[in-house]
C-alpha cells in the first residue's frame, strides 16, 4: 500500500480484508503519531471510565431523590432546595410592561417584557458580554454594571411606540431579577447567596443580600425600577414554560451550569413548616441540584479528570454534579484527557503543545463541533487542532477525539437524566407523564444531548421513561422573570402572603 495518498478510497488487502483511506498530509508523515490501534487501546480505557450503566444510573437516582427530600426536610442542606415564594402556576392571563435583568453565567440581559395574557408576550433586550475580570471584581461592582446596562437600556427605549417603555415623570417600572446562583430566600424580593458558582468569585457577595445589593445599585445610578422578585433562571423556564404549555412540570437548564425547578406542596416542605402557609398551596422549588454529591463524592461516578478539574476549581468540593455535566466544565475534561496522553507520549510527540497546556483552553463547543463533524476526514477537526492549538492530528487520532467528545458529552447527559428521574420519582409523575422544559447552551446546541437525555430515561425507567419528554423552554430568565413579577405584583396585591 502507498504510505501517502490523495483522497479516501479503499483498498483489498492480501488476506482478503477491505480497509477505508482517507488523504493524509505531508506534515502527518514526518512527525511520530500513535497508530489506530494504540488510540484504540486508549479508546477502550476511556469508554470503560465514562459508561454509565443503567443499573448504576438507577443507584444514583435513588441516592438524589434521598438528597432531594432530605433539602426540602431541613435547613443548610448540601442541595438546598430553596422555597421560591413563586406561588403555583401562571394563569396564562398574567398582563403588563415589565423589566428583566438576567445575570446568569457567561451574559448579562436586560430586557422589556410585555405580557398581554393568553400566553403572549413581545420582548425586547440587549446582551452584554461578561469578562471573566467583571466576575472576580468586587461584587457591589458587578450590580452597579447591571444598573448601568439597565439604565442604558431604558433610556434608550423611552418612547411612545409599541415596543417602547412608556414611562411618565416619576414612575418606576417593576423588575424581575434573574440571579443564577444559589440564594436562600427569606422572601421573594430577597435572596442571601449562598455560594458563586459557575466560576464566578466576586468578593463581598458570598452571605449577602443580593436583591439589597442590586437595590443599592439602582438607586445609585437613578434607574426608575422597583426590584419585585428575585428568582434562578431555572424557576423561570419551569413558570414561563408552563406559561405556554401547561403540561410542563418541570424546568431545567443545562448550559454553563446545571440545575432544575418543581412545583412543591407546601406540606412537603417541612423545613417552611412555621411560616403557616396553607399546606395545599404550592411552591415552585430551586432545587440547586448542582450540588448533589459535594464534598463528601459518594455517589458519582468521578474519573481522575474530574477530581483534577475540581481541585484546580476556585471552588473545590462543591458543584460536584455541575462539574460533570454543565458546558463550563466538559471542554476542560476533554483536555485534560488529551494532556495525560500528550504526558504518555502518546499524542503529539515533537510537536509543540503549549497551547493545549492552559487551562479551559478547550471550549466545551469544541465537543459539539467534533460530533457533528460530517467529513470522512474530520475535516472540522484538523480545523480546531490546527487553527486553535498548532498541532497537527492523523485520521486516527481524530477518530478518537469524536469518540472521546462522545463518551463525555454522553455521560453528561446520562446523569443530567438522572436530575430528571430524581424529580420525576420523587414526584411520581411516571404514571401520568410530564413535560420538561429544558435550556441552555448544552441542550440547544449539543447534537444529541435530548435524545441522550430521552435514552437515559428509558434506562432508568424502563419503557415508562417514555412518558418524560423535554423540550426546548420559553426564555425563563426574560419572559419567566417577567411572569413571576407581574404574579408577585397580584399576590401582594391581593393581600396574599405579603410577608414573603
Ligand atoms: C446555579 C443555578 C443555576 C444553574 C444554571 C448553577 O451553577 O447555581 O442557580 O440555575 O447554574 O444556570
Amino acid at each position: 500500500m502507498p504510505t501517502s495518498r490523495r483522497g479516501s478510497g479503499t483498498t483489498t488487502l492480501p488476506s482478503g480484508q477491505t480497509l477505508a483511506f482517507h488523504t493524509r498530509t505531508q506534515d502527518e508523515e514526518d512527525l511520530p503519531h500513535a497508530t489506530k490501534k494504540t488510540m484504540a487501546d486508549h479508546l477502550r480505557k476511556y469508554e470503560s471510565l465514562f459508561t454509565l450503566t443503567p443499573q448504576r444510573m438507577r443507584m444514583i437516582v435513588e441516592a438524589f431523590k434521598d438528597t432531594l427530600e432530605l433539602g426540602l426536610e431541613k435547613n443548610g442542606q448540601i442541595v438546598p432546595m430553596i422555597p421560591t415564594y413563586v406561588f403555583g402556576w401562571p394563569s396564562g392571563d398574567e398582563r403588563g410592561e415589565f423589566l428583566a435583568v438576567d445575570l446568569g453565567g457567561t451574559n448579562l440581559r436586560v430586557c422589556l417584557v410585555t405580557l398581554q395574557g393568553e400566553g403572549k408576550f413581545e420582548i425586547t433586550q440587549s446582551k452584554y458580554r461578561l469578562s471573566e475580570e467583571q466576575k472576580q471584581e468586587e461584587g457591589q461592582k458587578l450590580f452597579d454594571f447591571c444598573a448601568e446596562c439597565l439604565k442604558t437600556f431604558i433610556d434608550q427605549h423611552i418612547g411612545e411606540e409599541p415596543g417602547m417603555i412608556n414611562l411618565k415623570e416619576g414612575e418606576t417600572l417593576p423588575l424581575g431579577f434573574t440571579f443564577s446562583y444559589p440564594c436562600s430566600q427569606q422572601r421573594i424580593d430577597h435572596g442571601e447567596l449562598i455560594r458563586w458558582t459557575k466560576g464566578f468569585g466576586n468578593p463581598n457577595t458570598e452571605g449577602h443580600d443580593v436583591a439589597a445589593m442590586f437595590r443599592q445599585s439602582l438607586a445609585k445610578h437613578d434607574v426608575p425600577a422597583n426590584l419585585i422578585s428575585l428568582i434562578c433562571d431555572t424557576t423561570g423556564t419551569l413558570i414561563a414554560s408552563h406559561y405556554v404549555n401547561p403540561k410542563t412540570k418541570i424546568g431545567c437548564i443545562f448550559g454553563t451550569g446545571c440545575n432544575a425547578a418543581y412545583m412543591e406542596k407546601v406540606s412537603n416542605i417541612t423545613k417552611i413548616k412555621e411560616l403557616q402557609i396553607d399546606e395545599n398551596a404550592e411552591i415552585a422549588i430551586n432545587c440547586e441540584y448542582g450540588a448533589f454529591d459535594s464534598f463528601h463524592h459518594e455517589h458519582l461516578p468521578r474519573t481522575k479528570f474530574d477530581t483534577i478539574v475540581d481541585e484546580t476549581s476556585n471552588k473545590p468540593g462543591e458543584q460536584s454534579f455541575e462539574k460533570l455535566v454543565s458546558g463550563r466544565y466538559l471542554g476542560e475534561i476533554m483536555r485534560l484527557v488529551i494532556l495525560e496522553l500528550i504526558d504518555d507520549g502518546v499524542l503529539f510527540l515533537g510537536q509543540n503543545t503549549y497551547k493545549l497546556e492552559v487551562p479551559y483552553a478547550f471550549d466545551t463547543a469544541f465537543l459539539s463541533l467534533m460530533e457533528s463533524d460530517p467529513t470522512d476526514e474530520l475535516l472540522m477537526i484538523i480545523g480546531i487542532f490546527t487553527h486553535f492549538f498548532a498541532v497537527e492530528t492523523t485520521l486516527a487520532e481524530r477518530q478518537f477525539f469524536r469518540a472521546l467528545a462522545k463518551l463525555i458529552g454522553r455521560r453528561a447527559a446520562r446523569l443530567s437524566a438522572c436530575g430528571i428521574a430524581a424529580i420525576v420519582s420523587k414526584m411520581g409523575y411516571l404514571e401520568e407523564g410530564c413535560a420538561v422544559g429544558a435550556d441552555g447552551s448544552l441542550y440547544n446546541k449539543y447534537p444529541g444531548f435530548a435524545d441522550r437525555i430521552h435514552e437515559g430515561l428509558v434506562d432508568v425507567f424502563g419503557d415508562k421513561g417514555r412518558s418524560i419528554v423535554t423540550y426546548h423552554a420559553e426564555d425563563g430568565s426574560g419572559v419567566g422573570s417577567a411572569i413571576i413579577a407581574a404574579m408577585t405584583k397580584a399576590r401582594k396585591d391581593a393581600g396574599l402572603y405579603v410577608q414573603v
